[in-house]
């Protein structure tokens, strides 16, 4: 497994694999790497020849009150554990991805407008301007997102969509602990007792899912769940609605296909989740 840490190096290394028939498939992630990272890479190893996992905490995709600088940077822990759990070609950490001259960004609009798009208006700017970056360096076949991440994944698309991009984006269902929990690297800031409470996210989202297909009207669901969380201790709640997953737009008429999304504080620490009424 190599790491490398150059532009040059890795467009090179993409180009020779793919100039001697070899598919790249690229995992882009911000580290701190789990069980939920392990499912991308190890569905990239079954989608093509070479893997590349890219670890980068972007800056520019956090507020300037948000976690970026207690964001878990833990390089030499993730390279081993990746090595141990099958492994990849080349993890790539870039070094100087935006100089001091940055001055181009790429703004999406569309499906990047609701939810996370107005809870942290800055967030999509800084994916979508990072990921055309990293899809620059590595000119993969192949990229692979979390459905945990929902919106982004959906971001992405109509990125690679709308700007031509040539690289077939692959979606991956969400990985959870046992309790139903969606992994993420932010879970580590929860204290033993917000750990013990958080489950309660997945369930109430299931709540409201088997509510509605028992016909239970859409906001009484709704409400419902808001309630019981806000009664637990949850904090603030950015975000807890029923949309189409194509559009996000609020749902009237709910099909298999149709998704709760939520976005809440747990004391100081975000979570978002998500899963179809299916
Ligand atoms: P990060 O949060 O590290 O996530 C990297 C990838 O792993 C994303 O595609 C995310 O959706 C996926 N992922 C995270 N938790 C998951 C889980 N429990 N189950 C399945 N997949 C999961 O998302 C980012 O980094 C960044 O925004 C990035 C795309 C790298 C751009 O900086």
């Amino acid at each position: 497994m190599k790491i490398l840490h150059q532009k040059t190096d890795m467009v090179a290394v993409t180009k020779a694999w793919q100039g001697s028939g070899e598919t790249v498939c690229l995992v882009p992630t911000m580290g701190n790497i789990h069980r939920g990272h392990l499912a991308l890479i190890e569905r990239a190893r079954k989608t093509a020849e070479r893997v590349v996992v890219s670890i980068y905490v972007n800056p520019t995709q956090f507020g300037t009150d948000e976690d970026f600088d207690s964001y878990p940077r833990t390089i030499d822990t993730d390279c081993d554990v990746i090595a141990a759990e099958g492994g990849c070609d080349v993890i790539y950490a870039p070094t100087g991805l935006y100089d001091a001259a940055h001055a181009t960004n790429i703004i999406p609009s569309g499906v990047a407008l609701p939810m996370e798009g107005e809870a942290r208006p800055h967030f999509f700017v800084g994916v979508a301007t990072v990921v055309s970056k990293l899809f620059n360096h590595i000119p993969a076949d192949f990229a692979i997102f979390g459905e945990k991440d929902f919106q982004q994944l959906a971001v992405i698309r109509q990125m690679v969509r709308d700007l031509d991009i040539n690289i077939s984006i692959l979606a991956h269902p969400t990985i959870r602990e046992a309790d139903g929990l969606a992994l993420s690297s932010r879970n580590q800031y929860l204290t033993p007792a917000q750990r013990r409470l958080a489950p309660k996210i997945y369930a109430q989202m299931q709540n409201t899912c088997a509510l509605i297909k028992n016909g239970t009207d859409i906001n009484t669901a709704i409400c419902l769940a808001k309630d019981q969380l806000q009664k637990t201790g949850f904090g603030r709640i950015d975000y807890f609605d029923l949309r189409e997953p194509d559009d996000f737009q609020l749902c009237d008429k709910p099909t298999a296909a149709s998704r709760v999304f939520v976005a809440l504080w747990l004391g100081s620490t975000r979570l978002i989740d998500n899963c179809a009424i299916g």
